[in-house]
């Protein structure tokens, strides 16, 4: 068996594993999140498996897992991603980068080069268990207030992170000492499904990144008037939803006519009371909007702008409220040319692209440089237990990420 082959099976048993009931909360999808038993699990499959190869093993206080074969805070070369999930994901987002370490670490003890290597899986980067994607890396690098972790930031039952960090034998209070755990590394490296179907589309099995889409998430909030659905006439109403409606087809409409690869998405859409006889007092729209340009601030501004005169018109009154923000994040012309030189001796075929997604690479890339691999997934499906990908692209990405670290590291 060649290295890919081998590579690939133990990256497919990785995988699979840890798809099993131990380390999912869902029968029916992966579904993990920070502080539940089935994500402890999963850290305590990694730490085992890292432990194996000789490596210390850690967590930053607040549960962002860190392992190295040199001591804290030395010169060491940084590789991971996140093993947190969507609430109905699937196997391959996030797990496969840091299973993707993994291997580069069996990988290079068995090929006997001494690579300083320092793997990291950030805590919470779905933000599935507080609302708040790129948390763990967020609080890493200070991108995050104290207050947003003591009562901005919570759970859907209300519990503030700080409480549920607390709760789980964390030390939230050591927050910003996490950021030590980037002391010492020279260069960043995370694997990562592409989540689209460029790859595929193109015939190419590697992805290599060059740059990361910014993002501004928040609500827009409609108050209106709750009143009887039967009893009150047509021309009485001050239905909040309506005009929640125009603006989610008015997204659409504004992010094509921007263009430039801008998107916007309403993903949750919630009215209250939300009952089928009475009509809407208020609406609650979620919007997501990226771009690789800056042009999803002109959509924010447009947009709510929008919201704001479909509100007048009604009588609705209406709110923006920012939950977060990431500029679009440039990475690092030398990483990504070792990976392209990687890439090439590999003989597989490969691009270079931006990424729509958002990583925790977008946080590291602040302080140490970055560059991100992307393995193709099956018609481009992510955020769905559909999602799949094939264990001989996770094995090329290993392959090539480990030589670009040892050109990186002069070795
Ligand atoms: C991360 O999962 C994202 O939604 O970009
Ligand atoms: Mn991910
Ligand atoms: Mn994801």
């Amino acid at each position: 068996m060649g290295d890919r082959e081998r590579s690939a099976a133990r990256i497919e048993h990785d995988v699979q594993t840890l798809a099993g009931p131990d380390y999912t909360a869902s029968a029916d999808a992966i579904c993990r999140y920070a502080y539940t038993d089935v994500y402890r699990n999963t850290l305590g499959y990694f730490t085992e498996r890292f432990r194996e190869l000789g490596y210390e093993v850690w967590q930053d206080p607040v549960g962002t897992l860190v392992a190295s074969n040199r001591p804290r805070g030395a010169k060491a070369f940084g590789i991971g991603s996140h093993c947190d999930s969507n609430r109905n994901g699937g196997k391959w987002d996030g797990t496969l980068g840091v299973v993707v370490a993994l291997e580069v670490a069996r990988l290079a003890k068995e090929q006997g080069l001494d690579l300083p290597l320092r793997v990291i899986s950030f805590l919470e980067e779905e933000g599935s268990g507080f609302g708040q994607m790129l948390l763990g890396s967020r609080i890493m690098l200070q991108r995050v207030t104290e207050e947003d972790l003591r009562e901005r930031i919570h759970d859907e039952d209300g519990q503030s992170f700080w409480e549920s960090a607390c709760a789980a034998g964390y030390e939230p209070e050591r927050w910003q000492e996490s950021i030590h755990e980037l002391d010492g590394l020279v260069g960043w490296i995370e694997t990562h499904i592409e989540q689209g179907r460029v790859l595929q589309d193109t015939g190419n099995r590697l992805g290599v990144v060059e740059a990361i889409a910014g993002y501004v998430h928040g609500d827009l909030r409609f108050a209106g008037r709750a009143d009887h659905a039967g009893a009150t006439p047509m021309g009485f109403r001050v239905d909040a939803a309506i005009p929640g409606a125009e603006t989610i087809l008015e997204l659409e409409r504004l992010a094509r006519e921007i263009g430039d690869g801008v998107v916007g998405t309403a993903g949750e859409v919630e009215t209250s009371p939300s009952l089928i006889n009475v009509v809407p007092g208020g609406m609650r729209v979620s919007l997501d909007l990226r771009s690789v340009t800056g042009g999803h601030l002109e959509l924010r501004d447009r947009i709510v702008a929008y919201a704001e005169e479909r509100g007048r018109a009604r009588d609705v009154g209406v709110t923006w409220t920012e939950r977060q923000r990431l500029p679009e994040t440039p990475l690092d012309r030398a990483i990504v040319e070792a990976l392209v030189t990687g890439a090439e001796a590999a003989g597989e075929p490969f691009r270079v692209m931006p990424s729509g997604a958002a990583h925790d690479t977008m946080c590291v890339a602040d302080r140490v440089p970055s560059a991100m691999v992307f393995v193709p997934c099956k018609d481009g499906l992510s955020h769905t237990p559909l999602e799949d990908a094939r264990p001989e692209d996770g094995a090329l990405a290993a392959e090539v990420v480990l030589a670009a670290i040892a050109q990186r590291l002069g070795s």
